[in-house]
């Protein structure tokens, strides 16, 4: 049995090394897209696996687990909190947990490199428990804001010993072992923020309440339900949650499958649509109704997109999702759908290049605070190829046309602005280029080597 431990050690130490040094791609117009593929798991169930596995007393078997670079700096800091974790291979891997209330005190810093969720949750996960821990990230995470995550910690009980300007990292955290039950309505829709409050509020002897007035991805909720945790949902207002969990379950390690990543399936689902005479099937496709906000919009601009075989896996609901070659019309998105396809505006705005018409997308500002501005970052970069577009507050207005592309595209650690300008070029009229392609480790390994089995032209 080769020696699976080692090689993602060394394998992380390299990714995290050759960062030094930015790695241009481009993409050129391609022929049909054809086949089928299998993207990677999903990143926010393969953090919560591993967190939860942490968490649990047991060994959790986890399968399918995103082996991308963000996951595996979750799990280098399990492991420094106790926990021991074993890939036994490709996307298989085991976590021994400690158990909640029983974490070791890390010897060193907690560095999550661009992971904004990973860092997050563990904020919770300390926040809980008398440690003192240091966080810190690359500097897309540096510049990213962790005051909406401090703010319901601090009044669990944790103090912040040390931060950067604007409550940023690197920062120290001291948790503590008697995080008080607390109700709190968090200000913006954020499963990251909702998380963090119910990882620190498992070791509260009471109640810990989170209502949000828009509901945001589940997966925590679904996850310690699984394991063991009281926790119920019920709605609240029109389209909002309110979560309650009672604390100290005891957690006991499950067995994880993780389904394929909707965020990640995105990228060849939209450049099917977009390059003549292609067609896909995307293999077990998590479908749960809170991320897919993107399939919901590409069917109303007139995509051809068919959830074929949907079942239920791991406890997630899943599809084969066949794809073909679709012509679009511009629509209007609203702001209640942000929630659910948050991550996949960038790629929605490609395809709003391609369509015929304007395409408004509404309520974009939290668009501004994730891995870069993306906000920003994607109407810089379709300016750059040709696209006509504006900000008008917080919505994005994209007029669609024959995309000429030719661009060199700013990514600014962006793994999601930089796939997205890749699949643009795959069908404008000139090469597009983006200026580092490295960030896609982070999410999606396999992104390059899967299009070009496909037909996608890169180099
Ligand atoms: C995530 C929540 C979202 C999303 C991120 C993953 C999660 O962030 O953008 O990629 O796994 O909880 P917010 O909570 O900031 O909306």
């Amino acid at each position: 049995m080769p020696n699976f431990t080692a090689v993602t050690s060394r394998a992380f130490i390299l990714i995290s090394e050759s960062h030094s040094t930015s790695s241009p791609l481009s993409a050129h117009a391609s022929g049909p897209l054809r086949g089928h593929l299998r993207p990677p798991g999903d990143k926010s169930v393969s953090h919560r696996a591993l967190i939860l596995g942490l968490l649990s007393v047991g060994k959790t078997e986890i399968s399918g687990l995103l082996e991308g670079e963000d996951v595996i700096r979750t799990a280098e800091a399990c492991r420094q909190l106790g926990a021991r974790i074993i890939q036994h291979g490709a996307g298989a891997w085991s976590v021994e947990g400690v158990g909640l209330g029983s974490l070791l005190q890390p010897s060193d810093t907690l560095d999550f490199g661009n992971a904004g969720t990973g860092s997050r949750l563990m904020m919770g996960v300390v926040a809980g428990h008398a440690l003192i821990a240091r966080f810190d990230g690359d500097a897309s995470l540096r510049k990213r804001p962790m005051k909406r995550i401090l703010d319901p910690l601090l009044l669990q009980g944790a103090q912040v010993i040390e931060q950067s300007e604007g409550g940023r990292l690197p920062l120290v955290l001291q948790g503590t072992s008697e995080p008080l039950p607390i109700e709190y309505k968090t200000p913006v829709a954020s499963a990251q923020i909702k998380s963090a409050i119910l990882l620190c509020g498992l070791n509260s002897p009471g109640r810990t309440v989170v209502l949000e007035t828009e509901a945001s991805r589940d997966h925590t909720e679904k996850m310690l339900h699984y394991f063991g945790a009281s926790i119920t949902s019920e709605p609240y207002g029109s389209h909002g949650r309110k979560i309650t969990l009672s604390g100290r379950p005891e957690l006991i390690a499950r067995a994880v499958v993780v389904p394929v990543d909707p965020s990640s399936a995105a990228f060849p689902l939209v450049a099917a649509i977009i390059v003549p005479d292609s067609q896909l099937l995307i293999e077990g496709v998590m479908t749960n109704p809170l991320r897919t906000g993107l399939f919901e919009t590409l069917r109303e601009m007139g995509a051809d997109i068919e959830f074929i075989d949907p079942r239920v896996e791991g406890g997630e609901e899943i599809a084969d999702i066949k794809v073909s070659y679709s012509k679009l019309r511009g629509v209007d998105v609203p702001a209640s759908r942000a929630p659910s396809m948050i991550d996949e505006y960038p790629i929605l705005a490609i395809a709003a290049s391609f369509a015929e018409g304007e395409t408004r997308m509404r309520g974009l500002s939290e668009l501004r605070v994730k891995e870069s501005d993306r906000l920003a970052a994607i109407a810089a970069g379709l300016k750059l190829n040709g696209v006509s577009c504006s900000i008008i507050d917080d919505d994005l207005i994209v007029q669609g046309s024959t995309v000429q592309g030719g661009g060199f595209v700013e990514t600014h650690l962006d793994h999601r602005i930089a796939m997205s300008f890749l699949v643009m070029g795959l069908a404008s009229k000139q090469t597009v280029t983006v200026d580092d392609a490295q960030m896609i480790s982070t999410s999606f390994p396999q992104f390059r080597s899967l299009m070009q089995n496909l037909g996608a032209q890169f180099s």
